[in-house]
């Protein structure tokens, strides 16, 4: 593991399992401000660590008055550091520091208005006293005393909304700034940040990018570096990045499985070539993966031979690279958030996420994460930084197993065009009307499923494709993005007019949760 030198984090996330403690972080990063995310049983050990010099308690599923529920090192209190508590957070504040809270019969979920009470910096030009605002709300417990040293300032129809310990620079919110149907909610958190903890807006991608060469640098020093490459936007910009720290000494290995868009392959080496001046090896895998996908039709297995045959050709391929001793991989943020419930147990697995990272292991490598820190939009922003042209940094994201896991049950090369094929006018579609950037991702489904049709004077009996698009900021959650009736109706025809196979087109309009953002 890449290990940078020590340094301060200037604001500390405590993660008591909300569901919307990436939102937080995120909030802040677009600020400007740096912050990571910490477990509540480790925070008084991360503030020696990280000096930060502002903390926020995230919201939580538990309740605060329950003896096992989560709870903070009391010493924090004493740190001398500004915290902000958010829902969960705010009431074990409360019941922390003698104050108390309850199960509330006045449950609030969404959207509810506050009015203010008192005049404070946290609502400072933004909040007048008296004034109402909407709010997001989502709790079932209610603080009914606050401590001592605290005032409420402010309420919402039926509960305490805010309250503040002036000396102590502690506040505590019932409802979600970091939720955009908060509607001062980022001014909130920037009063926090900035006018009471007085931190300095220095997070910008191009310092990180300056740094994080001096230190990609000195680690490899003269050694080589190899590296998965497969056309999306985190390993491009990986690549790009080791690339413009150490030269020609990466090497990239691109592994076809087949399971790629139209022509992708082509793309692929063409931009790389484009764009870097380190070497790429491509390597065909094509015959191999279709062989042992020979009817496969559980999605979990599907994924789980694509992940074992991938990794096996990759280390096929690296071992012929003399000189080796680091492997560098694309993970985000969010992966390694998600990786750890709060806890620190595993959280349910909906599906394996193919990734290679049983690879450093087998091939006795030291691992290279340089964007471990990111978001996927600060990553787009380095690729920018690093002059990578729009077609990289601007693609949606596309799933390690490829077009395997959108061609429910058994897959055939006869498919896989027929896939590849709708795509292709999908996408060009999108970018002709200008759409593509509006989505966050888009892509079609070829479905086990036949029908009867009726096409010039004939019968036809051919599958479904299902056309998806959502948007979405991590794609952890979805909405649907809507097309025009035109649109729709239009790519309908041109999918069932040129694709030789199909018949039939579906328009998923479901979000996630409830479903995924695939199908498989
Ligand atoms: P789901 O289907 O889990 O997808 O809602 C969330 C996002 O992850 C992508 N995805 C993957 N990405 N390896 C990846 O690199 C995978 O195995 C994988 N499976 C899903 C998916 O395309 C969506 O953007």
């Amino acid at each position: 593991m890449l290990k940078k030198n020590k340094k301060n984090v200037p604001v500390l996330v405590v993660d008591f399992g909300s569901q919307t403690t990436q939102l937080i972080l995120r909030r802040i990063r677009e600020i400007g401000v740096y912050c990571e995310v910490v477990s509540y049983f480790s925070i008084i050990n991360k503030i020696k660590e990280f000096k930060p010099k502002a903390i926020i308690f995230s919201g939580g599923p538990s309740s605060a008055f329950e003896r096992f529920s989560p709870k903070v090192d009391k010493k924090v209190f004493k740190a001398n550091i500004p915290i902000l508590g958010i829902c969960y957070g705010m009431q074990i504040i409360c019941e922390q520091l003698n104050g108390k809270v309850k199960k509330t019969n006045k449950r609030e979920f969404g959207k509810a208005h506050i009015k203010v009470l008192k005049k404070n910096l946290l609502f400072k030009g933004n909040l007048k006293v008296s004034s109402k605002s909407q709010v997001w709300m989502s709790h079932g417990d209610e603080v009914v005393n606050i401590p001592s040293g605290f005032e409420i300032i402010a309420k919402s129809e039926d509960n305490i909304a805010a309250i503040s310990n002036i000396k102590k620079k502690i506040y505590g919110l019932q409802f979600h700034p970091e939720v955009n149907h908060t509607l001062k909610g980022k001014h909130l958190i920037r009063n926090f940040i900035l006018n009471i903890c007085k931190i300095k807006q220095d997070w910008k991608i191009n310092n990180f990018l300056e740094e994080q060469t001096t230190i990609i640098k000195s680690i490899v020093g003269k050694n080589r570096v190899i590296c998965g490459l497969s056309g999306g936007v985190d390993s491009s910009v990986v690549a790009a990045l080791i690339n413009k720290a150490v030269g020609g000494q990466l090497i990239c290995i691109f592994v076809d499985h087949g399971l790629l868009r139209k022509d992708e392959e082509k793309e692929v080496m063409q931009n790389f070539k484009n764009y870097t001046n380190a070497k790429i090896i491509y390597v065909n895998a094509k015959n191999l993966f279709i062989k042992k996908l020979k009817g496969v039709k559980n999605p979990e297995r599907k994924r789980k031979i694509i992940g074992r045959e991938f990794i096996k050709v990759f280390e096929t391929e690296a071992k012929k690279i003399k000189n080796v001793k680091f492997l560098a991989q694309g993970t985000l943020y969010p992966d390694v958030i998600e990786s750890k419930k709060i806890d620190g147990s595993k959280q349910q697995i909906i599906k394996s996420h193919h990734n290679v990272g049983g690879l450093p292991k087998r091939l006795n490598l030291k691992l290279i994460e340089p964007l471990r820190e990111l978001f996927k939009d600060e990553v787009r922003s380095l690729g920018k930084e690093l002059k990578l042209p729009d077609n990289i940094i601007r693609r949606h994201p596309f799933p390690g197993p490829g077009l395997a896991i959108r061609i429910p049950g058994e897959i055939t090369s006869k498919k896989i065009n027929i896939l590849k094929n709708v795509d292709h006018i999908y996408i060009n579609e999108l970018k002709k009307y200008n759409l593509y950037n509006k989505i966050w991702q888009a892509f079609c489904v070829l479905l086990p499923i036949r029908s009867v049709g009726v096409m010039g004077d004939s019968r036809s009996y051919e599958f479904t494709v299902s056309v998806r698009a959502i948007t979405s900021k991590d794609g952890m959650t979805a909405e649907v993005f809507y097309f025009k009736e035109n649109f729709i109706k239009s790519l309908a025809g041109k999918i069932v007019g040129q694709v030789k196979g199909v018949n039939r087109v579906l328009y998923d309009i479901t979000s996630k949760p409830p479903a995924t953002i695939e199908w498989e």
